[in-house]
């Protein structure tokens, strides 16, 4: 069974074919972000102009690759939301074009759910992942713009835990790179890349807060660990910042997850979105939970239709081709989900 996925909620234009929802026969991405390090942000309708310019070239490469047609596809998967409406807009008017033409249901998928269906994929571009998620699960949702704790029963229902009360994970640590002047755009990485370089013995003594650790929930500030990086920022060397900041991150993201563990005792716990990239947090969470901790592949992590594709075969029941039912919601969250 084969599904054609489109992801295009924020400056990703992205489409795969996936082979009974988790593998992926290809997943083109083309992304405008290298346009916006001059402005240090994403300005929308440079962002749609440039996705109304690839969808159709990205499309035909997915196909192509994937060697399939499009009379063989059985379903079109399309991000709903949340993002930018421009964006989505490009997306799900394709997705619909592409229904009345061919002739296929369209299925509506959440952009966060398919963070967390980005780990179930088990076979990418050919190359068998091993791997294997189980349900029950509580996922951890970590990306530029969300920071959320669920909890999955069952691939039908869903359980919202938490999130964050200001700043996402992703916002923070390219907030945080920008005022180390690292980058003026997702500095996640840079800021995670020198960070590795301190060596501990070098410390000046820089302590940074962990927001929100002891609250009775599973809620996240980040914005408060932000002020207190400017506070600091003059008086240490920005490798010591680097870590320290990115080490406050990792501790409050684990103790709040095994917090979730421990109460809902999952299967496995799925650490997604384009923060769980980031090497400190991957490690730390595998010493805690062992082989039961599940990241996406890499490529997988950020923005991209596959993640979609995944999510949609799990949610095959949302299938319709009454297209009036597809429409855009830039404010979609996981607290939507049942
Ligand atoms: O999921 P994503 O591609 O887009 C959203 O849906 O928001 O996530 C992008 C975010 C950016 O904030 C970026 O800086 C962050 O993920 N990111 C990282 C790393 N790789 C990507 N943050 C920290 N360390 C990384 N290695
Ligand atoms: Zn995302």
């Amino acid at each position: 069974m084969y599904i054609l996925a489109i992801e295009t909620s924020c400056d990703e234009t992205s489409v795969s074919i996936n082979k009974d929802g988790v593998a992926v026969l290809s997943n083109v991405i083309s992304s405008s972000s290298n346009l916006f390090y001059e402005t240090g942000g994403v300005v929308p309708e440079v962002a749609s102009r440039k996705q109304l310019e690839y969808i159709i070239p990205v499309c035909n490469k997915a196909l192509k690759i994937a060697g399939v047609d499009f009379k063989d596809i059985d379903y079109i998967a399309v991000t709903v939301g949340p993002g930018l409406m421009g964006s989505l807009l490009v997306g799900v008017t394709f997705a619909k074009t592409l229904s009345l033409i061919f002739n296929k249901p369209v299925i509506p998928v959440n952009h966060l759910y398919g963070h967390i269906y980005s780990a179930f994929i088990s076979n990418y571009l050919g190359e068998n992942l091993g791997t294997k998620v189980s349900f029950p699960i509580v996922a951890l949702v970590i990306s530029g713009g969300h920071t959320d704790l669920v909890y999955l029963p069952d691939s039908s229902s869903t359980k919202y835990l938490g999130g964050t009360r200001d700043d996402a994970s992703g916002e923070a640590f390219d907030k945080v790179a920008r005022i180390l002047k690292l980058s003026n755009y997702l500095g996640g990485p840079k800021l995670s890349n020198l960070a590795a370089t301190f060596d501990i013995n070098n410390s000046k003594g820089l302590k940074l807060p962990r927001p929100l650790i002891d609250s009775d929930d599973f809620d996240f500030s980040f914005s408060g660990l932000k002020t207190a990086v400017i506070k600091e920022v003059g008086a240490f060397e920005k490798d010591e910042v680097s870590y320290q900041f990115e080490q406050a991150v990792v501790d409050v993201l684990l103790y709040k997850t095994n917090k979730a563990f421990k109460t809902y005792k999952p299967s496995n716990i799925v650490v997604c979105g384009g923060v769980s990239a980031n090497k400190a947090i991957r490690s730390a969470f595998i010493e805690k939970f062992n082989d039961k901790v599940i990241f996406p592949r890499f490529e997988l992590c950020t923005d991209n239709a596959a993640m979609i594709g995944c999510a949609a075969f799990f949610n095959l029941k949302n299938a319709t081709f009454d297209l009036d039912q597809i429409t855009p919601d830039p404010s979609l969250s996981l607290q939507n989900l049942t």
